[in-house]
């Protein structure tokens, strides 16, 4: 049976790095059979809703989802479930895909790319694990309303004893293959839902942690850690609101949010999700000059997490860093390459 990926461009930036993707995806799995859908804004305008069942079947459906990007000006002021971003978290919860891998890879070519100095960054090769499916994200009560005459906006952070244990075993599992330490960062100090993943991640880790090495940080620390020593880290495991944030931190370690590709993964046997960890650019999108690597190395994510094609990640994933080294380079990194020669740089690499 044929494996299936399907293609969710979404908005802004989106169907341009996704476009490129398709092109690495017909040179590097041939048989691959790619399908497309719509998601985020590009769903509103054709359905009224950013994720219609529809797509969240097929993307069931599918050996693998691969997603652009979601978001932008033109959708934001419509109610929150009619927002791109909802779609994207129905399709996060949907597929229960709970364990978000955001890794941040220095690669040499890019040392003098961050704007950080070269000792710091040079040889950096971390993995954020974020919880990706529960916490402040999802936690209920939420709401904006009034009590008493006084207008107040809350949500709620919570996590249960399963959606910590499950992710914590993913963070466990990714260290054994690496160098063996977990850092878990939480706000034990001020947060009881905070104090209970720590509880819970020592609990796992007593448990299923054989042969890894784990550490606790207060996420404030990690945040300014990340900046000082981040070659400290080896996987960090975080809820779904500090691993978004410490990502995009750790991102700039790398050089450009341009650079970084996930993968969120579910229960074994289920599609995993794919998608760069930047945005939709709308600052950026429709020049044809974002940078293509974020998702052209998502691609090689689901080759290696879903597909079972380690060997045609590890070539690919060899092609970007070659290509990098030969001097390719869109703006945010400071070159002029537009968005299709930078994958044209990436494919002749391959
Ligand atoms: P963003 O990641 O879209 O952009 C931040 C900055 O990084 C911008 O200056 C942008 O030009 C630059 N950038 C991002 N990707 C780039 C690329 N591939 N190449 C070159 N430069 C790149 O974040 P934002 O501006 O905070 O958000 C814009 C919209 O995207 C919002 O609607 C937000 O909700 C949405 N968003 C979506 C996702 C997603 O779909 N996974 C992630 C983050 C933000
Ligand atoms: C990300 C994004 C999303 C998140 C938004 C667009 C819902 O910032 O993927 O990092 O907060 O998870
Ligand atoms: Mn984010």
């Amino acid at each position: 049976m044929h494996q299936t990926l399907l293609l969710l461009p979404g908005d802004g930036i989106g169907p341009e790095v996704i476009a490129e993707v398709r092109r690495v995806a017909e040179v590097v799995a041939p048989d691959l059979k790619l399908e497309e859908g719509l998601v985020g804004g590009a769903s509103i305008d054709a359905h009224g809703e950013p994720l219609t069942e529809e797509t969240l079947a097929h993307a069931r459906h599918a050996s693998a989802v691969l997603l652009g990007a979601v978001g932008g000006p033109k959708w934001v002021g419509a109610a929150r479930d009619k927002r791109p971003e909802a779609g994207l978290l129905a399709l996060r919860k949907g597929l229960d895909v709970f364990a978000n891998l955001r890794p941040a890879f220095c690669f040499p070519a890019l040392v003098e790319a961050s704007s950080l100095k070269r000792e710091i960054v040079e040889g950096l090769d971390l993995m954020i694990v974020r919880e990706l499916t529960g916490g402040v994200y999802f936690g209920q009560p939420r709401g904006i309303d009034e009590t008493s005459g006084i207008r107040r906006g809350y949500d709620t952070a919570v996590y249960t004893h399963p959606e910590i244990e499950r992710v914590a075993h993913v963070a466990f599992e990714i260290a054994r293959g690496r160098q063996g330490k977990v850092c878990s960062v939480e706000k034990s100090n001020v947060m009881e839902s905070g104090l209970f993943w720590r509880q819970e991640v020592t609990l796992a880790h007593a448990e299923m942690g054989a042969g890894v090495d784990l550490s606790h940080m207060y996420a404030d620390a990690c945040a300014m850690e990340l900046v000082r020593a981040p070659k400290q880290f080896d996987v960090i495991l975080a809820d779904n609101l500090f691993g978004d944030i410490l990502s995009d931190e750790a991102a700039m370690l790398t050089g450009s949010i341009g650079m970084l590709p996930s993968a969120s993964l579910g229960a074994p046997g289920t599609p995993g999700l794919y998608e760069p960890v930047h945005g939709s650019a709308p600052d950026i999108a429709g020049q044809g000059i974002a940078n293509p690597c974020a998702a052209i190395l998502s691609l090689e994510m689901a080759l290696r997490w879903s597909l079972g094609r380690e060997k045609t990640a590890d070539i690919l994933f060899a092609a970007v860093g070659k290509a990098l080294e030969q001097g390719a380079r869109t703006k945010d990194l400071g070159g002029s390459l537009t968005t299709r020669e930078m994958a044209d740089a990436v494919i002749a690499a391959l």
